[in-house]
């Protein structure tokens, strides 16, 4: 086909994959819920090689997905309809660390670990962590305007974005990656670039901030009586403790599947509702100072196990990271992730089981997630191939003034209910972006944006 001949000569034609038994695995999220088919997988290996390759789409006016680590859980990076998966991961370079200016260019296809090695050899560190770490790549996390673990500190990705280095449907490229702190010359591209999960444009390079590298950090993991108790005691630790970097929330569901699925020991004797689990870091011990905030929560406190070597933290930290694995050994979830005021965060964790039991008979509800940021994941296993439960649960978050996507993006999963959040004029705003930076329509279209 003259297509994949032109893609050929832009990648050279051993980057071009047709082979379905391997373009397979582009063509399926993370969470097996998206399964759909690739004209093409493409590997270019630079923001020149990218450009090429759009351009020569954008002609032949063939849909591109653009494609990271495939660590998203919304169906926004996966091809459903025979488009072209343009894969980012081969943009694998980072630049030296600018160590004055605490700054780093990484290309699309870093991976978060990687990004963190580099930041710490420096002696820096990285304000986003996520579970999927060693997957998840810097283009896709800007494209998701990931949160992560820290944000309640450090913010989303979009607080880290500096400048970005990004190609136009049409092949253009803009860059702009100076990293000045003070730059206030015309529109936020790189604003707007971020989150609009590649739909707008296609990252190719960032220009990152780093944070300070704390050398003391401690974990402490607080079983409480009711999620109502976790929030109030997140809200009583982040007023006390400045050192507080991480606050999630778990229940006792969760916690027996992770525990059983992954063989981990129970982390206290008895059972209770609901467990908070808290990180602080700084560059002298916080352990004293956190201490002595939980002491102050009194008998909200049912027990607590604190940890401060690497191993111990890690192993506090596993029965909230290994949620997700954990809920994937039962089959397909439908992942509504989502946030509210903290206020409204206890009611809202109440009233979801009746809803899923009334949208999916039967189906199998796990929530947890970043308290500190008031969102909840709320994951439905057994919900069926339907989106009853997905229309039940974000009209809820709706009505309780929520988002119906807190760190996951729309991608495909959710366009359906955009208008939920976002006014017929906000919808109308964002499709006259998108006509302007792409005309054609080639970039990610079945993504974000609701059907017209
Ligand atoms: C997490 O925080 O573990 C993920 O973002 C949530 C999920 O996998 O649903
Ligand atoms: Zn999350």
């Amino acid at each position: 086909m003259d297509l994949i001949r032109r893609l050929g000569a832009v990648v050279g034609p051993e980057h071009v994959l047709t082979d379905p038994a391997v373009t397979v695995s582009y063509a399926v999220d993370w969470t097996g819920r998206f399964r759909g088919s690739a004209a093409a997988v493409v590997r270019p290996r630079s923001t020149e090689e990218v450009a090429g390759v759009l351009a020569v789409c954008n002609e032949a006016e063939a849909a591109v997905v653009p494609q990271g680590g495939n660590t998203g859980l919304v169906g926004g990076g996966v091809p459903l309809a025979g488009e072209i998966v343009l894969s980012l991961r081969r943009l694998d370079e980072i630049g030296p660390v600018d160590t004055l200016a605490g700054q780093v260019t990484a290309g699309a296809g870093v991976t978060l670990a990687g990004l963190q090695a580099r930041a710490a050899a420096a002696g820096w560190a990285f304000g986003v962590d996520l579970a999927a770490r060693d997957s998840a790549t810097v283009g896709g996390m800007v494209a998701t305007n990931a949160g992560g673990n820290r944000m309640m500190r450090y913010g989303p990705m979009r607080a880290q974005v500096l400048g970005v280095e990004a190609v136009l449907a049409d092949g253009r490229v803009v860059s702009h990656l100076g990293g000045l702190a003070k730059d206030n010359t015309g529109y936020d591209l790189a604003g707007l670039v971020t989150g609009s999960e590649g739909t707008l444009a296609v990252v190719t390079r960032v220009r990152l901030r780093l944070v300070p590298r704390f050398e003391h950090r401690v974990v402490a993991l607080l079983a409480v009586g009711s999620v109502a108790t976790a929030v109030e005691a997140t809200t009583s630790l982040r007023r006390e403790v400045p050192s507080l970097e991480a606050a999630e929330l778990f229940l006792a569901e969760g916690l027996a599947l992770v525990c059983r699925v992954f063989g981990l020991p129970r982390p206290f004797a008895a059972e209770h509702a609901a467990y908070l689990l808290v990180e602080c870091a700084d560059h002298r011990d916080p352990e004293p100072e956190l201490a002595r905030a939980v002491g102050r929560l009194g008998p909200l406190v049912l027990d607590a196990a604190v940890a401060t070597e690497p191993a111990r933290r890690a192993a506090l930290w596993r029965y909230r990271e290994a949620h997700t694995e954990a809920i994937a050994t039962l089959g397909v979830a439908h992942k509504l992730d989502v946030a509210l005021a903290p206020g409204s965060l206890p009611a809202f964790v109440a009233e979801v089981p009746a809803v899923v039991a009334r949208a999916a008979p039967g189906a199998t509800t796990f929530l947890f997630g970043h308290v500190g940021d008031g969102n909840v994941h709320v994951n439905v296993v057994g919900a069926g191939d339907g989106d009853e439960v997905d229309a039940a649960v974000l009209g809820l978050v709706a009505d309780m003034g929520g988002s119906i996507s807190a760190e996951h993006g729309i991608g495909r999963a959710k366009r359906r209910w955009l208008h939920l959040n976002r006014s017929p004029v906000e919808i109308d705003v964002f499709a006259a972006i998108k006509r302007a930076l792409d005309p054609r329509g080639i970039l990610n279209p079945g993504v974000l944006l609701p059907p017209r």
